[in-house]
């Protein structure tokens, strides 16, 4: 009843009843604007964000860790052989966690050929990806290599080829202080200091075939189960991630299953999701998002059922722990085995950063049931950031993709509201009813902001957008920022890295109570209103 009232509030708010019109096709409906009315208010919210959403994702693949992270040599690397442009690039994401060291690559790795002295260290074959693997970066590099970028680890366990056993041998390593085999191994190694790991993955994508040894339902969660028993033992603390499915495709009777099983240690299930354009169709690539939702929401369901059937009063959260704009990439095993190959090297386009924005909004806007999120990946895979390697050192760069993460990051930490949005709309890829606004409302923690995100998904028209603020008290625009660019294809390069970058967007304003804005057609849009009277930082 209560929510009645407010849409129905809203919905008369800015002098004007803005109702959804009829679906209109791109290009036909003449000059005029889309329009699209963004109801909120302050009473109807949806949960907090949790920091781990704000995650990435570092595997041993192609050119990740090695001339990624990792470059010994190279004129930016720091005495511990890091690359410190590609540190600062990173570091304004405001990363909290870094999952590592697979993906694919965890099933067949065995940590304890990356400990101790590097000279000694095996090369050994990787299976998953057909490379080799020099062991030059390992846990404790890791770990020191988190320190520098001010990033926690989330480490991944070995349920593959490995099990248990390695498993909590490799948590004593990391987290326990001293006195046994491998915590006095750790200290031997020159770390003197527990790294006190919270976060772990019990294995990777163990539902595919694909997998190095890959698993049935019940096989996998009955080791699941045993290993993470352990580790609770070990940490009650410990904060446990099961495998979900590697794709919404795939979901469904497997997370029933494991779930089942792990029920007592699981605290996150993870899913997977990577989008691409459907027969190159860019309107249908835009709503990608609405999949990952459906996905989301599914899962969540399960998670309720199976926590009824037990009777229980725990909560277990999802994990997105991969998720992206994944398509111009070859990811195809090196049939060549070399080290580190150039495989996954996705050269995002401007349009892309569209996509990426909507399915990061998507996942802030289930923020009751989601709470950990790892774009995958970081460096040069699948990645923000991209990395040459020449003779001369290379230069390192920011793809189009880094700046909605970066904005999100930055400005969408803290009360998601839940919003309904009343406007025009569109079919593609199957679907009916899409709407050319895509939006997120985040009120700062410290409550002064308010901040509305918006992708217009239409490729031909600006749009209108209205928002009544009143509930809020009114407010006043501290900044608009837009991320448009005149061509979808733009990319930025070593040559022009700055081609496709934020800047100030100025169709925004409030007047009594009512927030008018004009967004570009094809662009991500942050608008920061300043709720009190301060200045905006
Ligand atoms: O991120 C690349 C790969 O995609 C990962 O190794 C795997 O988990 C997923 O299939």
């Amino acid at each position: 009843m209560k929510m009645h009232i407010i849409l129905a509030a809203a919905l008369l708010a800015c002098g004007s009843l803005l109702v959804a019109g009829p679906a209109s096709s791109e290009g036909s409906a003449g000059e005029n604007n889309l329009q699209s009315n963004i109801i909120i208010h302050p009473a109807n919210t949806v949960g907090e964000t949790d920091d781990a959403l704000f995650s990435s994702f570092l595997e041993h693949m192609g050119r990740a860790v090695y001339h990624g992270i990792y470059e010994p040599g190279h004129p930016k690397a720091d005495g511990d052989g890091f690359r410190r442009d590609v540190i600062d690039l990173l570091k304004p994401l405001g990363l909290e966690l870094v999952r590592y060291p697979g993906g694919n690559f965890l099933s067949g790795y065995d940590w304890k050929d990356g400990i101790g002295p590097k000279q000694d260290r095996p090369r050994r074959l990787d299976l998953a990806w057909k490379s080799v693997e020099t062991n030059q970066v390992g846990v404790d590099e890791f770990m020191k290599w988190c320190a520098k970028t001010g990033v926690k680890p989330m480490m991944g366990v070995n349920l593959g080829t490995a099990g248990a056993k390695e498993a909590i041998e490799l948590m004593e390593y990391c987290n326990h202080p001293g006195g046994t085999y491998y915590s006095d191994l750790r200290k031997a190694n020159g770390h003197p200091e527990p790294y006190g790991v919270k976060y772990w993955c019990l294995g990777n994508e163990m539902d595919g075939d694909w997998q190095i040894c890959h698993k049935t339902a019940e096989e996998y969660g009955r080791l699941a189960y045993e290993t993470g028993k352990l580790m609770k033992l070990m940490d009650p603390e410990c904060r446990l991630t099961v495998c979900g499915s590697s794709a919404y495709r795939m979901s469904g009777d497997w997370e029933t299953e494991v779930l089942k099983r792990t029920w007592p240690i699981a605290d996150y299930i993870a899913i997977h999701g990577y989008y691409g354009v459907p027969d190159g169709d860019i309107p249908a690539f835009l709503a990608s998002n609405l999949e990952l939702e459906e996905y989301i929401k599914k899962v969540a369901g399960i998670i309720e059922s199976v926590r009824h059937s037990k009777r229980s009063d725990r909560r277990v959260y999802i994990s997105v722990d991969e998720w992206n704009v994944a398509y111009h990439g070859d990811r195809i095993p090196h049939e060549d085995c070399t080290e580190a190959p150039h495989i996954g090297e996705d050269h995002y386009v401007f349009v892309d950063s569209l996509a990426f924005a909507s399915l990061f909004m998507t996942i802030l806007r289930n923020c009751d049931n989601v709470k950990a999120a790892c774009f995958a990946q970081l460096v040069n895979v699948l990645a923000p950031v991209l990395t040459e390697n020449t003779e001369e050192g290379g230069r390192s760069w920011a793809q189009t993709i880094y700046w909605p993460f970066l904005h999100l990051s930055k400005w969408g930490r803290g009360t998601v509201l839940d919003m309904r949005i009343a406007g025009d709309t569109y079919d593609a890829g199957g679907r009916t009813g899409i709407g050319y606004l895509d939006s997120l409302a985040v009120l700062s923690r410290d409550k002064k902001e308010l901040i509305l995100f918006a992708v217009n998904r239409s490729l031909e028209r600006d749009m209108d957008v209205k928002c009544d603020l009143s509930a809020f008290g009114g407010g006043r625009v501290a900044e608009h920022t837009v991320l448009n660019n005149d061509d979808l294809n733009a990319e930025n390069t070593p040559e022009e890295p700055d081609r496709v970058k934020p800047r100030p967007g100025n169709g925004c304003r409030i007047e009594d109570g009512c927030l008018t804005g004009a967004l570009e057609k094809h662009s991500w849009n942050v608008i920061r209103i300043r709720l009190d009277k301060g200045e905006s930082k």
